[in-house]
């Protein structure tokens, strides 16, 4: 019998979406309503480290994160763990050299380089880490876009976080979600002086959960349907900013993505606040940031909660960075730099 623990880390980043997934054409398997597109942060800000192990020696499938043990027997991770196993389990029979991995219990190690509670995307990094993590134990020969088709049944955010840099995430056709996965729309390489400088507005759990808010916005809102049209053309536009390397256009789409996706929220019955005054001074601050440049030099865009994520590049550091903190300073947050770890955007008072 296999005594034996075997085991494989990885790591994986957090993407923060300039065009929006909110809504599910098919809740079971994650497939949206329509395609987003997300920046990946650099790994040194914000990540997820998984360790993956299995052995006859553990009592059952068991999963670790920050060191608070979590439910494994939600269809979500039970999807993904399903997936991956066929995989290996496919590999067991062409090989019969192969250790049989398959069937052992899994155990699953995770850590967060970031406050897990304070709402920032960790669910895309953390089943974007578990996926690669499994599929590294396993040694499976599958391409990103394959581990990206699995992790989208986790979380439809993680399926961006197995690509750096741009990455779009395509809406599909195929009823089994099979081209519902991630693409790169250009490396981090393409356009390295991006910055995003993130501020925790709240440390707080959110109050309606993206799952449950997209399924009431579909069923209730009718600029739902506005939005959902308005995405095709926006993602052709948010491409060509991004090969062209033009942060106006690139600033432009972002805020209005971001604004129209809050408003379907608003549109929803009953409605869904994620933004706070907080955030909504966050929002005034880069329209006179950008007022004051006399061009778009920052861009603000929310997800499901009140933290803002502030694009901006390098050039513009003191501007956009450096104004932050003088208005928002009591706000905690993460600047990031490529390569290099974050810092505190702002110490108390
Ligand atoms: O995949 P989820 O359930 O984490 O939903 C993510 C939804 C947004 O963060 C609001 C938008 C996005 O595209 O990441």
């Amino acid at each position: 019998a296999e005594q034996k623990v075997h085991r494989a880390s990885t790591t994986a980043p957090v993407n923060i979406a300039v065009i929006k997934y909110w809504g599910k054409r098919d809740p079971s398997l994650n497939l949206p309503t329509n395609s987003s597109l997300s920046v990946t942060l650099s790994q040194s800000d914000l990540r997820t480290h998984t360790t993956a192990s299995c052995s006859a020696l553990f009592p059952a499938d068991s999963l670790l994160l920050n060191a608070a043990p979590q439910d494994v027997s939600g269809a979500r991770t039970q999807a993904c763990f399903r997936e991956l196993r066929t995989l290996r389990k496919q590999l067991e029979d062409s090989d019969s050299s192969l250790p049989k991995l398959a069937t052992l219990p899994l155990k699953i190690v995770s850590e967060n380089n970031f406050p897990t509670a304070a709402g920032l995307a960790s669910s895309a990094a953390g089943f974007a880490a578990l996926v690669r993590a499994i599929a590294d134990l396993y040694a499976l020969p599958a391409s990103p876009t394959e581990l990206s088709r699995i992790a989208r049944q986790g979380s439809g955010s993680a399926c961006r976080s197995l690509f750096g840099g741009y990455v779009g995430w395509a809406t599909g056709t195929e009823p089994s979600g099979s081209d519902s996965t991630a693409y790169e729309v250009a490396p981090a390489s393409h356009w390295p002086s991006m910055r995003a400088l993130i501020l925790v507005v709240s440390a707080e759990k959110k109050g309606v959960s993206s799952t449950a808010g997209m399924q009431t916005t579909v069923a209730t809102s009718s600029l739902f349907r506005a939005r959902v049209e308005s995405v095709p053309s926006r993602m052709q536009q948010m491409e060509a900013a991004i090969r062209a390397r033009d942060f106006g256009a690139f600033a432009r789409l972002t805020m209005r993505d971001s604004n129209s996706f809050h408003a379907t929220c608003l549109d929803t019955d009953p409605p869904i606040f994620y933004l706070n005054d907080v955030s909504r001074a966050a929002i005034a601050a880069v329209n006179g940031i950008n007022s004051a440049a006399g061009a778009e030099i920052a861009a603000y865009t929310f997800d499901a909660g009140p933290n803002a994520v502030i694009y901006y590049l390098a050039e513009h550091a003191a501007a956009v960075a450096g104004t932050f903190k003088g208005i928002l300073g009591h706000v905690q947050g993460w600047e990031g730099q490529r390569g290099r770890a974050v810092e505190d955007a702002g110490a108390e008072g």
